[in-house]
């Protein structure tokens, strides 16, 4: 396996496509099979089986983020994402962070919250402390059920009482199913858990049950990431390296106080996290939901990471902590042929290990966007990137696209109907 191979590939974007996919596939050992799946991977008959009313299939890119090193292992992270940028911003940010010896990761066990939404509950006190002392007796209902899961090291893990006693529908108590789904992102298992606890919490606490299904919040699965950087990396021309992590550490301290530069800060720490989970088969919108959810526990919507200079200001410290209910079996991760290629790639042995990937991938990319907004304002770096773009949309031919969208950069001009000027004028002179 990948063990002993580094992920710090010096150049790989500077290669053609193809070389970059022999080198990723002889990277994580792909046979021609699982190297196919990445650009020619879900079928229509596979698609049709997933979906109602399929009628076709929808391509994105699929990038490689290098240089990872995450609890002294190389990863490289496949990432499936349309914004220019991100993946290239994940590769810098990760090359940073070695400087300091990669990033440190964990991970709490895989506990998954079931929500139950008892009504017309005469006695909420009593109602409670029934359902807490049937924890036992819940736990054999559901365990049974769930003998696989169990059989596999996860099972049910405690129950939990919320009563809320003001809600526009009255008073309420709710029932927190604690399962651990080990490999499995589990939303079946939970909601099928939750209904079966159903009647037995209806009997225990004398009410009515209404919702019986998972929390998006999963605030008991969850993983986190750290780097510490020496300042010295981030030095740029003129601009020292202190000056840099000092802006870094400034814009965490923006995003922590203010939702409105929170949700930004956020967004682009999902722009590494999002593209794992769909080129895995995850579902990122029970991601994106934790997330957000998360970043306003304390009932202000925050920043998820923390950055600040540490070691007498000699290096920069980050953090991230997020919610993380990612699987590696079952779902579209076992059906979709190009998302067991990216799991392949990453090497991850449990659902665990790629939500600690994960965290560190969204740390990395939120340092990469914070450094380059500290450093050099976010604009100019894209430019480059947004000119390929114009040029390709302008018609320019591959072979001809890198010199179309340097010309238009120069220009400051970077619009897909100046690329198509520059092109057709190009043509004309050589012809
Ligand atoms: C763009 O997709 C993401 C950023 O806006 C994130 C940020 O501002 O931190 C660059």
């Amino acid at each position: 396996m990948s063990d002993h191979k580094s992920s710090r590939l010096s150049g790989f974007y500077a290669k053609p496509l193809r070389e970059r996919l022999a080198v990723v596939s002889e990277w994580a050992d792909l046979d021609e099979q699982e190297t196919r799946a990445l650009f020619d991977g879900l079928t229509l008959e596979q698609a049709d089986h997933m979906v109602e009313n399929a009628v076709g299939l929808f391509a994105l890119p699929l990038g490689i983020g290098v240089n990872l090193l995450i609890n002294g292992r190389d990863y490289l992270a496949p990432m499936v994402v349309e914004e220019p940028s991100v993946i290239a911003a994940v590769g810098n940010a990760a090359r940073l962070a070695r400087a300091g010896g990669g990033f440190q990761a964990g991970s709490t066990t895989s506990v998954m919250i079931g929500q139950v939404q008892l009504l017309d509950v005469p006695d909420l006190a009593a109602a409670a402390t029934a359902v807490t002392d049937a924890a036992a007796a819940l736990g054999e209902r559901i365990d049974t059920l769930l003998s696989s899961m169990a059989a596999r090291g996860g099972g049910f893990r405690g129950v939990e009482v919320r009563p809320l006693p003001h809600t526009p529908a009255g008073p309420m108590l709710i029932v927190h199913l604690l399962i651990d789904c080990v490999d499995a992102m589990g939303a079946n298992v939970v909601n099928t858990a939750a209904e079966a606890a159903a009647p037995l919490l209806e009997t225990l606490t004398g009410g009515r049950a209404n919702l019986r299904i998972l929390s998006n919040l999963t605030d008991r699965r969850r993983a986190w990431a750290t780097c510490t950087i020496p300042v010295s990396a981030f030095t740029t021309g003129a601009v020292s390296g202190h000056t840099v992590a000092k802006g870094i550490a400034e814009a965490n301290a923006f995003a922590w106080a203010d939702p409105y530069r929170a949700a930004t800060h956020n967004k682009g720490i999902m722009n590494g996290i999002d593209p794992i989970a769909v080129a895995t088969g995850n579902d990122w919108r029970a991601i994106e939901a934790g997330a957000h959810a998360y970043a306003a526990r304390d009932g202000q919507y925050r920043s998820l990471t923390d950055w600040r200079l540490v070691d007498g200001e000699a290096a920069l410290f980050g953090r991230i902590e997020l919610p993380l209910a990612v699987g590696i079996v079952g779902g579209a991760t076992r059906v979709h042929p190009t998302a067991q290629t990216a799991l392949k790639i990453l090497g991850v042995a449990t659902a665990r290990e790629l939500a600690e990937v994960m965290a560190a991938v969204g740390l990395a990319q939120n340092l990469g966007a914070l450094r380059a907004l500290a450093a050099e304002g976010i604009q100019r770096g894209h430019m480059a990137l947004h000119a390929r773009q114009a040029a390709l949309a302008a018609g320019v031919p591959p072979d001809q696209v890198e010199h179309v969208a340097a010309l238009v950069v120069a220009e400051k001009n970077v619009k897909a109907s100046r690329a198509a000027e520059i092109w057709a004028a190009l043509r004309g002179e050589s012809q």
